[in-house]
């Protein structure tokens, strides 16, 4: 059998991390040959401070799209190309940001506090990445460079979710309405275009969104600078300090089936340090990557065993707090999963504390010897968080099982993936009713772990459970090699993305809360979304009673 891992192998496209223009099509930018790469191993670490993000500014009021007699913050932010250094020894890199950042400025609101944002996209016409244009969506008879903005985890009216079909070329701009009546948690935005979305975000077009509320106000979580939030995405560079992004082997499909960078930029820089003092942090982190899964650990710098991973709570996961805090050594972060973490340095003043994913470095704390005179009193953490209750299954008036899936195309060793083996351009299948509740039983019948991503609701994981794929892909017979795995703690929130391991029947419980329209669920490993693990799903009104 023909694998994505052997197919890679194959390709060879990431044991080196780049293939050059000798084999890309015409159409691929050109690059230079043979551009050596930065290697990790030799570019020092820490020597630059964390970026703290810019917050966005609203520029006036509006009035509310639902109630014209009110006014509402109006943002404009605008997409544009810039040169920004990611390192005190590289180059500037040419990045695609926002409003002059990259990463784009943070926003932050509160729930029930509806903001308006134009997105205007000020882009160059040409793209800085290999456009593949054999992607569906992604020809020729559309411009290179096209956006759309999409709030994730955000509950948006359809109009304004970011539909990867609405995008908009250079010089135009559309407004999107964010009523945000939903728990606080930390969202983010990023571009969706159908067939760029890879390269897009891959050039910069991401940035953070936090929603607040009363329920986590009472709890005195770490505020102020002890509150961090952390963008983190791997990219590849090369010495000139220009983005790479790995090519495949087949002529005129420049496309791959996974991105892993090996530089890992925080809020934009690579390997940054920040100081800290010795008290409790709060840290807000967004795997913001194309394709890795990070899972992040601590480390004391003067403890003499490297896996001895510092104690911390993990107290929210994408949709809002968990019920309780959860001890944890070690979290694992899979694209698009956001994590909310309270770390207590007080035992390190003095030293450095390094975040890592596994042998990959992620960032420094330096932790001051005392904290400061302007420090406020730290509370305890509370010992529960907020109520969750779970979602029984007879809730659920609809169980729908769908599948991943993924085939070789032996002719052109190109690769389809898919959601139930259905193209995007398909007519929509899943139609569930507003304010109604389903079980969606995802089966993985791929070799690799899929973030799986709904937009507009918030959903429970029930559990996981073990398949023999080979029957099912015969006859689809569902052959359990195992018990139901319950969810742990740290997946026993709210989420928005879970992730959907090789070989399982995975199953999430959903209830469709919002806005009827036109919505999308998709694989949030990018490569994947764009090339076909996207399918729209709609949203039916409730019917009247007659
Ligand atoms: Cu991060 Cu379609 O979403
Ligand atoms: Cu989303
Ligand atoms: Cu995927």
């Amino acid at each position: 059998m023909i694998t994505r891992r052997n197919f890679i192998e194959q390709a060879g496209a990431f044991a080196t991390g780049l293939l050059l223009t000798e084999t890309a099509s015409a159409h691929t930018p050109p690059r230079a040959p043979g551009q050596p790469m930065v290697d990790p191993n030799t570019l020092p670490p820490y020597v630059d401070p964390l970026p703290l993000l810019a917050r966005a500014i609203p520029i006036g009021t509006r009035p509310h799209p639902e109630h014209p007699s009110q006014q509402i913050p109006f943002y404009r932010v605008a997409m544009q190309q810039m040169s920004i250094k990611v390192h005190r020894d590289l180059p500037p890199t040419r990045l695609w940001g926002f409003n002059g950042t990259s990463p784009g400025p943070l926003f932050e609101t509160r729930s029930g506090e509806p903001l308006l944002v134009e997105w205007a996209n000020e882009l160059p016409l040409k793209h800085l990445l290999p456009i593949d244009y054999t992607l569906h969506g992604s020809g020729h008879d559309v411009p290179d460079v096209r956006s759309v903005i999409h709030l994730h985890g955000g509950r948006t009216p359809p109009e304004s979710d970011g539909y990867p079909e609405s995008w908009v070329p250079s010089g135009k701009s559309t407004t999107s309405f964010y009523p945000n009546r939903q728990a606080a948690t930390l969202l983010f935005y990023h571009d969706h275009s159908m067939g760029t979305n890879r390269l897009n975000i891959y050039a910069g077009l991401q940035g953070l969104f936090l929603i607040r509320d009363a329920e986590e106000d009472a709890l005195n979580l770490p505020t102020g600078p002890y509150e961090l939030p952390l963008l983190l995405c791997d990219r590849y560079l090369r010495k000139d300090g220009q983005l790479e992004y790995p090519i495949s082997q087949i002529p005129g499909k420049p496309w791959v089936p996974e991105v892993f960078g090996n530089l890992v930029l925080v809020n934009g820089k690579i390997m940054p340090y920040h100081e800290v003092e010795p008290r409790p942090y709060r840290l807000r982190i967004l795997n913001g990557s194309n394709g890795r899964f990070y899972r992040l650990s601590f480390t004391a710098n003067h403890s003499a065993d490297q896996d001895n991973h510092l104690p911390f709570h993990m107290i929210g996961s994408d949709q809002g707090l968990l019920s309780a805090p959860t001890p944890l050594q070690r979290v694992e972060l899979s694209p698009g999963e956001r994590t909310d973490l309270v770390i207590d340095f007080s035992s390190y003043a003095g030293q450095n504390v390094e975040l890592t994913s596994d042998l990959l470095r992620v960032m420094q704390f330096r932790v001051s010897a005392k904290t400061a005179k302007t420090s406020p009193p730290t509370a305890k953490l509370p010992a529960t968080l907020r109520p969750i209750d779970r979602i029984p299954e007879s809730a659920a008036v609809l169980t729908r099982r769908l599948t991943l899936d993924e085939h070789l195309n032996l002719a052109d060793q190109s690769m389809d993936m898919m959601l139930n083996n259905t193209p995007w351009h398909m007519p929509i299948t899943e139609k569930p009713v507003l304010d109604t509740t389903e079980i969606w039983e995802l089966i993985n019948l791929t070799e690799d772990t899929h973030p799986i991503h709904l937009h507009l609701v918030r959903f429970q994981i029930l559990d996981r459970r073990r398949i023999d794929t080979g029957a099912f892909l015969t006859d689809r017979t569902l052959k359990f090699l195992g018990n139901r795995e319950p969810v742990g703690p740290t997946e026993a929130g709210w989420k928005d993305t879970v992730r959907v391991p090789s070989g399982t029947l995975t199953r999430i419980i959903v209830p469709f809360r919002g806005y009827p329209g036109r919505y999308v669920w998709h694989c949030h490993i990018l490569e994947h979304e764009d090339n076909e693990m996207m399918r729209p799903y709609e949203i039916l009104p409730t019917p009247t009673p007659k």
